[in-house]
């Protein structure tokens, strides 16, 4: 199968610091890859590459087998690449509704279908199970975090997004909100989506991947299948020092 995502030896410099060395990595439908490593480790400049708001040094991107061309946030969604990060830009003010079709409102003619809208999120509220919510029409700044980055997902998937990035999202969450927060990631993946997800904590990691990409020093140190390795290895290798850089251990 072809994957969706390829990145091919693909560097980023800012000035001094190279944030990627020679990335070589590919992600495929219906897959969740955890992106694991130490801060200031390339995971989110990764990301960046991907969505367009890095632009790489040297090397490939390459999306559905079409190596990319001129590459920004507006083509990377046109291309059906969403991210969600940890502080999810949802317009607090706007109600639920708004914010789900934003961007991609449906109209009847000239005019917004708002009977529609309303009714269909209504829709996605009820099966990522939101029943909290007592109308579409409550401010999007009344949810709670997870339901926030829940509730972004559900509209990636609606869409038809291709790929979904993920950068830390639960990192302000408490625990049952990340239980729903990942509930919603299984489910696009069972949609077929590519899922890309950057957190710090293995717990959270190890059930959810397919398969681990360990960045160390702007480099893929290790790519692990999930069924391969238990969490406690897990976290030994990620904890492990590094021989080659003993310099970072003493940061
Ligand atoms: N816009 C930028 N300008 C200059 N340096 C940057 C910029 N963005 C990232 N960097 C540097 O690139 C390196 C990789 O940063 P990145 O944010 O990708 O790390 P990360 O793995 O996401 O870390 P964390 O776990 O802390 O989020 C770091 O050294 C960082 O300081
Ligand atoms: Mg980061």
């Amino acid at each position: 199968m072809r994957p969706i995502i390829e990145l091919d030896h693909v560097e980023v410099s800012y000035g001094t610091i190279q944030a990627l060395r020679d990335i070589v990595l590919s992600f495929h439908a219906g897959e969740v890859v955890g992106v694991v490593g130490d801060n200031g480790a390339g995971k989110s400049t990764l990301l960046k590459v991907i969505t367009g708001f890095a632009t790489p040094t040297s090397g490939k991107l390459r999306i559905d087998g079409q190596e990319v061309g001129v590459w920004d946030p507006r083509q990377a969604r046109a291309h059906g690449i969403e991210i969600v990060y940890q502080d999810l830009a949802l317009v607090e003010d706007l109600s639920l509704w708004r914010n789900f079709f934003l961007g991609k409102e449906i109209k009847r003619g000239p005019f917004l279908d708002a009977r529609k809208m309303r009714e269909i999120c209504s829709q996605m509220l009820a099966d990522i199970g939101l029943t909290r919510v007592s109308s579409v029409d409550v401010r999007s700044g009344l949810l709670s975090g997870g339901e926030r980055q829940s509730l972004a997902i559900t509209r990636a998937v609606h869409f038809g997004a291709k790929a979904l990035l993920l950068d830390e999202p639960t990192a302000a969450l408490a625990v049952r909100e990340t239980q729903r927060v990942f509930r919603s990631i299984e489910e696009a993946r069972s949609r077929g989506l590519a899922i890309i997800y950057i957190d710090h904590n293995m717990a959270h990691v190890h059930p959810l991947a397919d398969r681990i990409v360990v960045i160390r020093h702007g480099r893929v140190s290790t790519i692990l299948n999930r069924n391969d390795v238990t969490l406690a290895e897990l976290l030994e290798l990620v904890s492990a020092r590094d021989e080659t850089h003993p310099e970072v251990n003493a940061l």
